[in-house]
């Protein structure tokens, strides 16, 4: 499928328009950052590994009967996915306390949840992402009632799914972001499962396998995330 016309140019990503107009290329970049834009650097490769790694989670959530915008790895930094009309609420799951929720509660990192922790947030990029909740969703129209009982009961369900498929490979899966859109009517998970939105840590050792190593000034970046593809693709 041949790429048309730039639709959108993100942080990691680039969307593309093609000969059908329900279907878009959407091209992952080595550039990476953090801190709503404030650090800006790049991950050799990385475009290349978060494709691949977002090619198997979504080929395997699929398999396991949840609804993706996923239709075909294309190359190295391309896949094929539906074209969504995107609801502008992440979805933020939780398994153990880390990053911004340690700071918010002052609770230390580490700490495991007795049940995953939802935290619904407002995607707007001069916001800085502000963390709301369903009362704000709907009022303000950002979703309606039925999307986020989608959206919430899907998250509940790919954290199953995920934190099985982690745990079997020696990886926790610490905590991750997902993004849902509309398809023809229907509430799809969209964007991309990867190290640059998901807290990995390797089980024996809890060392970060994910972007904490860039906004943290951690080392062994790239080495990380071609772990976690070793990891993902066993
Ligand atoms: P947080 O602890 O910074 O709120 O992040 C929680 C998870 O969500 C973490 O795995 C990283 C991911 N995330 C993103 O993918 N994009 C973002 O803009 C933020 C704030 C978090
Ligand atoms: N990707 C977001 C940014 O660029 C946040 C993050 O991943 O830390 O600010």
């Amino acid at each position: 499928m041949e790429k048309i016309e730039k639709i959108y140019e993100g942080k990691a990503k680039t969307l593309y328009t093609t000969s059908d107009p329900d279907l878009i290329v959407q091209h992952f970049k080595d550039e990476a950052t953090a801190f709503d834009g404030k650090k800006k650097g790049t991950i050799e490769q990385k475009g290349v590994l978060n494709n691949k790694i977002s090619t198997r989670i979504f080929k395997y959530l699929e398999s396991k009967g949840v609804k993706t915008h996923f239709v075909e790895m294309l190359n190295d930094r391309e896949m094929l996915v539906k074209k969504l009309r995107i609801i502008p609420v992440e979805v933020v799951v939780r398994n153990i306390v880390a990053g911004s929720l340690s700071k918010r509660l002052a609770i230390e990192e580490g700490a495991v949840l007795k049940e995953p922790v939802l935290e619904l947030f407002y995607k707007s990029d001069p916001l800085g992402d502000p963390m709301i909740n369903r009362c704000h969703a709907m009022v303000f129209g950002f979703a309606t009632a039925e999307e986020l009982d989608q959206m919430e009961a899907t998250a509940l369900k790919v954290n199953k799914i995920l934190s099985a498929f982690f745990d079997e490979r020696g990886i926790i899966l610490v905590d991750y972001k997902l993004e849902f859109g509309v398809h023809k009517g229907e509430v799809l998970l969209g964007d991309e499962i990867t190290p640059d939105g998901c807290r990995l840590w390797d089980k024996q050792t809890h060392e970060k396998m994910d972007k904490d190593r860039f906004r943290r000034d951690l080392g062994k970046v790239e080495e990380a995330y071609q772990e976690v593809l070793k990891k993902v693709m066993s």
